[in-house]
């Protein structure tokens, strides 16, 4: 009996010590595909490093430097058997396992198996993490890791806002901490030039200087660009030795660094400092370079010439997005490469140049990458397509046999919100929040497994109009960046949100410990409404990122105490109510009081008919979209809101007379992307949809150059019956200009 006794206290003691051990693993960021936990902890303070005899001085060194960041007080021991080792084995060479590694933490020993030195970094990496995670004490494990793609990357512009050399070998230490393996340097477009080009000095002693304080400053004012000698310039550029600096560094993180050198279009630092090169042969008229130009190829392989020479990347980023053909449409030179070449147009027109620049780049051993536009006019097989403008470009260059990477918008842009936009430094618009980044999977459906194959990796892009400082920088790409890192080494089905987000939380620490200037996880409560039309009702759930908190709420209009209902599950709301929440550490309330209003209107479900139709490209969900009990968010692109390039003119059936005492209908407005209130509004009332009276006029009295995102209510209050409702508002005059409106609540 005693011994039965002593054997459970024993499994009790080791159970309780792998369940902490598991706590730790399932902390690591990215999660590793395959762990099996053990008892014990790996605790020494001064490990001893040993290397097997087939590894090059070298790599050793690079490794061991690695391995003096996690413990400074390392040494090298060339005794395999010491206590306290961290073995390093160097396995034969696999080209499929480059990045794999195992990883075994005994209570006297580690080992790290790897066939090629990308897999040693990054299990000195997941070392290093757990050595964070758990103030030193390595819990003993037995990690098999390998990434499910081989292109995991990071995008920064450097063009709208220059940073510091320094600045980018932080950011290129915490990719590799988060074993992500590409920064596609965005070293060149229209706001700066930022690579020393030998040939072209006034690339950098002209075009990368800006008589502005920064990129908003020179948008809306004159655009000019300056001498670097002048008392205002502001700016600054790469020289080659710190172009050779950082990717060396990177080399050494298994980073690969990715030049891009933007083409035909976003070049209007070029044209101001090279005139020639333009359509018009004068600066600031265009941003594109003359194709027509014979001058321009040559320029261009000059300077791409000079960039093999410093990159070893096998990849060059040549831009291609968004190239303006009106410029092109008129200029004598570039109709008359048209004509002789026999091309189309000036889609065509494009190809011509990137397939010359391909073929350039194909005679210096590199292959081609571009955002998707460059499919549009044909492309050789060998390029390699990134997938900007949704993910449509990426499954079509994969259909058609290309490699494609995607950095899709709606996912992927980092330079959008990732919180409350009232709350937040100003961005370009948008919302990304760090869960919409975790929810994104890389490989769509529709494709075939050879297709699917093509997508070789995911890339968040930083474009920097807004983020003028190295601190901003790094708060728009912590912690998304983490989710980033899950999405490009996780398979699909190992990625977890309730397993990422105490991780991702936690690491935040480990970034205030790295001096790393990351946003903080909010912890405001997210409501979630799900319309349940069966039962007529709202199931409110709440949620909360920051972890961990009680989530306490009433429904009688009460503040919230710590006595109030702790939030399990969802909350079924009939017809309305008021939920006022709060987050509570102990007994004590932490936040402000959050007010709910859920309601099941009347009009959920009722039919809506279009005089107008709404616009094609933000359909949201159709006919249903007004009245599905959904209320738009803070991005116009959530499929809630519906968009409108003409008025607004729909009209909603109650199916019969009905008492109306309210009608709610939301407006966006956010002047970026040309998002307005309405001129005006008309609501009207009607029985039978012949006979109809106005019942509300109302007037917009807001300014169209409104900064931020505003959302208002255009809608009535009145007694009032009728069956039908028609709802229309009348659209300020611009082409291109949008209305979103979303959701006509009807009480
Ligand atoms: C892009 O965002 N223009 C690639
Ligand atoms: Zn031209």
């Amino acid at each position: 009996m005693k011994k039965i006794l002593i054997l459970f206290v024993v499994a009790a003691l080791t159970w309780s010590c792998n369940s902490g051990n598991e706590k730790v693993v399932e902390l690591l960021i990215p999660q590793p595909a395959k762990s099996i936990i053990k008892s014990g902890r790996f605790s020494y303070d001064s490990p001893v490093v040993w290397f097997s005899n087939n590894m090059n001085d070298t790599d050793k060194e690079n490794l061991f430097e690695l391995i003096k960041g996690v413990y400074p007080t390392a040494e090298i021991t060339d005794n395999e058997n010491a206590s306290g080792a961290i073995r390093i084995n160097m396995l034969p060479y696999s080209n499929n396992a480059k990045e794999s590694y195992d990883l075994c933490v005994s209570r006297r020993a580690i080992d790290i198996d790897a066939r090629h030195m990308a897999g040693a970094i990054y299990a000195v990496q997941t070392l290093a993490q757990l050595n964070y995670l758990n103030d030193g004490a390595i819990p003993c494990v037995i990690i098999n890791d390998t990434p499910r793609f081989a292109y995991r990357g990071l995008h920064l512009d450097v063009s709208r806002h220059f940073y510091s050399v320094e600045f980018i070998k932080k950011q290129l230490d915490l990719l590799s901490f988060y074993k992500m393996n590409r920064l596609h340097w965005h070293l060149t477009d229209g706001a700066g030039w930022r690579i020393e080009i030998k040939k072209y000095p006034k690339l950098t002693t002209y075009a990368a200087w800006r008589p502005y304080n920064n990129w908003k400053e020179f948008w809306f004012g004159e655009r000019l660009y300056c001498d670097q000698n002048d008392p205002k310039a502001k700016g600054g550029y790469y020289t080659q030795d710190d172009v050779r600096e950082v990717v060396e560094y990177a080399q050494k993180l298994n980073i690969t660094v990715i030049p891009e050198i933007e083409m035909p279009g976003h070049s209007d630092e070029v044209l101001a400092a090279y005139p020639n090169l333009s359509c018009s042969g004068k600066p600031y008229t265009s941003g594109e370079v003359c194709i027509g130009n014979e001058d321009t190829y040559k320029f261009l392989t000059d300077i791409l010439s000079e960039v093999c020479e410093l990159f070893p990347s096998e990849y060059i980023h040549i831009g291609g997005d968004e190239a303006d053909h009106k410029a092109w449409s008129k200029c004598p030179k570039c109709q008359n490469t048209i004509r002789k070449n026999g091309l189309k147009n000036e889609h065509e027109l494009q190809s011509y140049l990137i397939q010359k620049i391909e073929t350039f780049l194909s005679t210096k051993g590199k292959k081609l990458i571009g955002w998707d536009e460059i499919i549009e006019g044909g492309l050789s097989p060998y390029a390699t397509v990134m997938a900007w403008r949704g993910e449509a470009g990426g499954i079509k260059a994969a259909q058609m046999g290309h490699d494609a990477i995607m950095t899709p918008g709606n996912w992927l842009y980092f330079d959008a919100y990732q919180d409350n936009p009232a709350t937040e430094p100003e961005a370009i618009g948008g919302y990304l929040p760090l869960s919409r980044v975790y929810s994104y999977e890389p490989v769509p459906d529709s494709l075939t497994i050879d297709e699917k194959a093509r997508i070789i990796g995911v890339q968040a892009n930083l474009w920097t109009e807004y983020i003028s400082t190295e601190e901003h920088v790094e708060y728009m790409l912590y912690p998304r960046l983490l989710a980033l890192a899950e999405l490009g080494w996780c398979m699909a089905e190992a990625k977890d949100w309730d397993r990422f987000l105490p991780a991702a939380n936690r690491h935040l620490d480990i970034l205030e410990k790295k001096g790393v200037n990351a946003h903080q996880i909010s912890n405001s409560v997210i409501a979630t409404e799900v319309v349940d039309t069966t039962k007529q009702v709202i199931e409110l759930s709440f949620r909360c990122d920051k972890m961990p908190v009680d989530i306490r709420y009433t429904n009688d209009g009460s503040e919230p105490t710590s006595k109030s209902t702790l939030y399990k599950s969802p909350i079924s709301i009939k017809d309305s109510a008021i939920i006022k929440v709060a987050i509570f550490e102990e007994d004590e309330r932490i936040t402000d009081v959050q007010t709910f209003t859920p309601l099941y209107h009347k009009g959920i479900g009722k039919k809506v008919s279009y005089n107008i139709p709404h616009c094609s490209h933000y359909v949201a969900k159709g006919a249903a979209t007004l009245t599905d009990g959904y209320n738009g968010g803070a991005s116009y692109g959530d499929g809630s809101w519906q968009g409108f390039n003409k008025d607004v003119d729909v009209v909603v059936d109650m199916g019969e007379v009905t008492d109306i005492n309210a009608i709610e209908v939301n407006f966006m407005q956010q002047a970026g992307p040309w998002i307005w209130f309405p001129e005006y509004v008309d609501i009207y009332m009607s029985d039978d949809a012949e006979n109809w009276r106005k019942i509300k006029h109302i007037d917009n009295d807001v300014p169209r150059d409104t900064e931020g995102l505003l959302i208002q209510d255009f809608g009535f209050t009145g007694k009032e019956r009728c069956r039908y409702i028609r709802y229309t508002a009348h659209q300020l005059p611009k082409e291109g200009a949008y209305m979103f409106i979303d959701e006509i609540k009807i009480k």
